[in-house]
């Protein structure tokens, strides 16, 4: 892997239709860089329409793709056709992880419900809960009952999809720093051991949302980034969350929390164009 993050891809699921764009870009990006596939992440996921037919799922996203394998691949949400069809579908991706068509499995947008059905029927495990988590919505429960049944946390809506940026408390802390209300989101992320994962389409933005790894954020500041969750959730998706009151989350032990196993680990960037 190419150090931080990475060069990663997140198609985002058939259900986006930008699977062929990411394939195109990363043949592109490849044959001009130089740099191997090998050094690439690409996620894509399974749409909840999709799970009693993820085999074809999985070969069509890979053909859109024009890849041999994903590096991740996601079940996108428990969906509505009911738990037969989410573990046919957790099958059918355990065949594909077997065929070399993906690295690594997971889902997104479970509660401990779904990933305890999920843990007790499966013969992988999931690497990550790909769930809803910012200051403003840190979904402490379910974080810390993913990382408890050692399963990593994806962070999406890790700026809280750009909301709250004004907010006084940020933007004294992101001065403080010298950086910005942004960056000060996603370290916090990065502190609590989510494996964060922006969005922009502004490419100074992308540059500078990467750009998380020369300042550190101190124990005040993240006890005033802890004590913000308001239950603003951005997506409809996934479980309501709920804060933990008094549960520790120090930068450093969020950290060495979120480091555990299946390759992954906490803290991590993966930029997302989807
Ligand atoms: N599993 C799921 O159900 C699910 C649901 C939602 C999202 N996701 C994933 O999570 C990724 C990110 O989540 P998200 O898009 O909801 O929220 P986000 O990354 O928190 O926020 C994205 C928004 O913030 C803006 N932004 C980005 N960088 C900025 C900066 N430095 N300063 C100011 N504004 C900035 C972007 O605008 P510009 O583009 O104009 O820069 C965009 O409007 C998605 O791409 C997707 O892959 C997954």
């Amino acid at each position: 892997m190419v150090d931080i993050c990475a060069l990663s891809f997140v198609a985002d699921a058939a259900r986006y239709a930008n699977e062929e764009a990411v394939g195109r870009a990363i043949k592109d990006f490849t044959s001009k860089s130089g740099v191997p596939r090998e050094d690439i992440f690409v996620t894509s996921k399974l749409w909840d329409a999709d799970h009693e037919r993820a085999a074809e799922a999985i070969d069509e996203s890979l053909r859109k793709l024009q890849l041999d394998y994903m590096d991740l691949y996601l079940v996108h949400s428990p969906g509505n056709l009911g738990t037969e069809a989410r573990l046919k579908a957790w099958k059918d991706m355990e065949a594909a992880v077997d065929a070399g068509k993906i690295r690594s499995i997971g889902v997104s947008n479970f509660d401990v419900d779904e990933l305890d059905h999920l843990l007790a029927n499966c013969r992988i495990k999931p690497a990550v809960n790909q769930i809803e988590s910012h200051p403003f919505f840190q979904h402490e429960e379910l974080r810390e009952a993913t990382i408890a049944r050692g399963i990593h946390v994806q962070a999406y809506s890790p700026m809280a999809q750009g909301a709250a940026l004004e907010r006084p408390e940020i933007v004294a802390i992101a001065k403080k720093h010298d950086k910005s209300s942004a960056q000060v989101l996603l370290k916090w992320g990065m502190n609590v051991g989510n494996i964060i994962l922006p969005k922009s389409l502004t490419k100074c933005r992308i540059v500078a949302n990467a750009d998380l790894f020369d300042f550190e954020l101190d124990q005040d500041d993240m006890d005033l980034l802890n004590s913000l969750d308001e239950g603003m959730k951005m997506g409809k998706l996934g479980p309501a969350g709920t804060s933990a009151p008094g549960s520790r989350r120090g930068s450093q032990a969020g950290s060495r929390r979120g480091s555990q196993n299946n390759g992954f680990s906490g803290g991590k960037l993966a930029m997302s164009t989807s």
